[in-house]
């Protein structure tokens, strides 16, 4: 049965793509079964899996209960190779996800349309990550109420911590529960090591709060995830010996072992 994640914070470009591109590869690796959802609306995460020209998106199945899941569901290409252990829902980009949204609004059971028809599939899977924008749209819902549980980007920078605590507001209200019942996983990405001064502030304002659920590992700041989502890559497809690709194998053997 797979973990179901949901990639989020209420602050943008805090590295929620970066994460869902880079995290599932990694695992994938270590052979897991792994299925990303994209609705972050830029389309990322497609654009760095997909060709473009697939037939069925994420949309095919939310809007239509009847719709079978498993036809919205490619093998993500990486280096022109599909992969056998990682599994992509693509989205499309921003009109079309926003027109998405407003077609959800009149359908019933709105919110618990993607938790439905992940039901039918989880057994297939050990990992389902989805990859959301900072908004609170229908879509995002659907993302909250079909998780249980979360990863969290943030970079300490301006905003981005007040990003954590209405996230997890948030999601008490959409899921009925309290902070303490919500399982979930601060990961700091983008960290400048020169920036010491922002790094004890953010360190000092979550410790107090979250010193359990603050990831070991740090995604330093470098260029090389810049240069790798340019290229359409995993940062360790990129390239394998620099400092960066480490950061997210690290992660991902983190990540897979707090689930056991
Ligand atoms: N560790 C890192 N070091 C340097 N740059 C990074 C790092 N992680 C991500 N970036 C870059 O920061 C930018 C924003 O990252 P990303 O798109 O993953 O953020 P996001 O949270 O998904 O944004 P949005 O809220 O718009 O969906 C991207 O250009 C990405 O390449
Ligand atoms: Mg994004």
């Amino acid at each position: 049965m797979a973990r179901t994640v949901m990639i989020g914070n209420r602050k943008g470009g805090v590295a929620k793509t970066t994460t869902a591109v880079n995290l599932s590869y990694e695992l994938s690796l270590k052979g897991k079964k792994v299925l990303l959802i994209d609705f972050d609306g830029q389309a990322n995460t497609t654009s760095t899996y997909m060709l473009g020209d697939e037939e069925f998106y994420i949309g095919d199945a939310l809007l239509d209960r009847k719709f079978d899941i498993t036809k919205t569901i490619y093998p993500a290409i990486v280096d022109g190779i599909p992969q056998e252990n990682l599994h992509i829902i693509p989205g499309r980009s921003g009109d079309v996800m926003t027109k998405l949204d407003m077609d959800m609004i009149s359908l019933p059971r709105r919110e618990e349309r993607l938790l439905n028809h992940l039901n039918t599939i989880k057994d297939s899977y050990d990992y389902i990550f989805i990859d959301t924008n900072p908004g609170t749209s229908v879509l995002g819902l659907n993302a909250v109420i079909a998780a249980d549980e979360f990863i969290i980007p943030t970079s300490y920078r301006e905003k981005s911590i007040e990003g954590i605590e209405m996230f997890l507001t948030h999601i008490e209200e959409v899921k009925f529960i309290d902070e303490s019942e919500i399982k979930f996983t601060i990961l700091r990405c983008g960290l400048r090591r020169a920036a010491k001064r922002e790094i004890a502030y953010g360190q000092s304002r979550t410790n107090t709060i979250w010193a359990n659920q603050i990831a070991n590992t740090i995604i330093w700041d470098k260029i090389i995830f810049f240069d790798a989502e340019l290229a359409k890559l995993p940062v360790s497809k990129f390239s394998p010996k620099n400092e960066g690709a480490a950061y997210y194998r690290d992660f991902a053997r983190e990540f897979d072992r707090n689930g056991k």
